[in-house]
Order: structure tokens, then C-alpha cells, then sequence
């Protein structure tokens, strides 16, 4: 292979997230610790096995919230619901006061869930990988709840919140 296939072609980190922003997710709130609450926006929550159950997420190597969860040990995991991009936007906030104004109730395994949202995992930390500029977060899941009603979740696109493609706005082709 020659040097330059190996390389790659050279990029921009503003080309690299436009390239990684035309793929859709979903968003959680990563929380922990329900007697000192910590709590962090993310996107790069995924499912990672099913037997055992495992999921991933991956904060900044400079996030100021992740270390607190790394201590605690055990972290929830809150799917957010469409109309809740103010929730979003409070917890990708690096502030002392993300939790004014917050509802929330502890759960099973002491990490606060989020009033209204679609579902919440409960997990402890299982390894971490530090790759990059992110760590790589494994977490076996220990509990979980979904709510039964079918709403809309939060989706994140294209550098923006988005409609789920379920949702009948977005799929109508009008407003
Ligand atoms: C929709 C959305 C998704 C985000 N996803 C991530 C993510 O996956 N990993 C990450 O480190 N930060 C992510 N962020 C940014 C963090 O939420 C933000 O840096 C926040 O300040 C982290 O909290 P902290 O500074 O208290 O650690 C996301 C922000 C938004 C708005």
C-alpha cells in the first residue's frame, strides 16, 4: 500500500463532521449518582450486545461530567423524547447549574431518570478504552424501562435536532 493510501486523503475536522453528521441518532443524558447529580448530552449511544447485555457511549476525553460518572461507577442511560431539544441543550451545557429546574427520580441503581423521557438503561461500568480524543465507555446493563405509550424520539442531524422518521410531520412532505 503506498504512503499516501495509508494516510488517507487529507481532511479538515469541519469536513469530518459534516461526513459524520449525515447519519442520524438518537439522544440520551448520561447520568449518575442520585445523592450528587452529574449528567452530560450524548450521541454516541449504541447497543453492543445482547448476551450479555452491553451498550456504549463516548465522552470527550475533556468532558468535565464523565470523570464523576467514572467514579460513581454506575451511570443511567436517558432516551430522550421528541420536544425535549431543551433537555438536550441543558445537559451538553458544561455548567454548575444543570440540574435547576430539572425533574427527575432516582433509579433501581441510584442514578436520577429523567421525567418524560422514552426510556432509561441502567448500567455499571463495565472498561473503558481511551481512543483519540474520546474514551470508549462499555456498560453491562443492570435495569431498564420503557415507556409503553409510542411517541417520537429526539433525533440529532445534520448538526441539528431532527423528527423521527416515524413521526407523520416528517414523513408528509409539508409542514
Ligand atoms: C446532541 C448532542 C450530542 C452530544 N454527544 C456527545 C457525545 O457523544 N460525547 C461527548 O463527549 N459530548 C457530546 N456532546 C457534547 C456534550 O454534551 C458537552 O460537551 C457537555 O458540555 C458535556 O458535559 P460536561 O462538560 O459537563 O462533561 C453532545 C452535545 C449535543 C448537543
Amino acid at each position: 500500500m503506498t504512503e499516501q493510501r495509508e494516510a488517507g486523503r487529507s481532511f479538515d475536522q469541519r469536513e469530518l463532521r459534516d461526513i459524520m453528521g449525515v447519519f442520524p441518532s438518537g439522544i440520551v443524558v448520561v447520568t449518575a449518582d442520585a445523592d450528587d447529580p452529574v449528567g452530560m448530552t450524548c450521541q454516541s449511544f449504541l447497543s453492543l450486545s445482547l448476551d450479555p447485555p452491553y451498550i456504549a457511549f463516548a465522552p470527550s476525553i475533556t468532558s468535565v461530567s464523565y470523570p464523576r460518572i467514572r467514579e460513581h461507577g454506575s451511570f443511567c442511560c436517558n432516551v430522550l423524547a421528541a420536544g425535549q431539544h431543551d433537555l438536550s441543550s441543558n445537559f451538553a451545557r458544561r455548567a454548575d447549574d444543570k440540574w435547576a429546574g430539572v425533574d427527575w427520580t432516582p433509579s433501581p441503581g441510584g442514578n436520577p431518570v429523567l421525567s418524560g423521557v422514552l426510556g432509561w438503561i441502567d448500567c455499571r461500568l463495565e472498561a473503558e478504552y481511551t481512543i483519540g480524543d474520546h474514551h470508549l465507555v462499555v456498560g453491562r446493563v443492570l435495569d431498564f424501562h420503557s415507556e409503553r405509550q409510542a411517541r417520537e424520539a429526539l433525533l440529532y442531524h445534520r448538526g441539528g435536532y431532527a423528527l423521527s422518521a416515524g413521526s407523520p410531520s416528517a414523513n408528509s412532505g409539508d409542514s
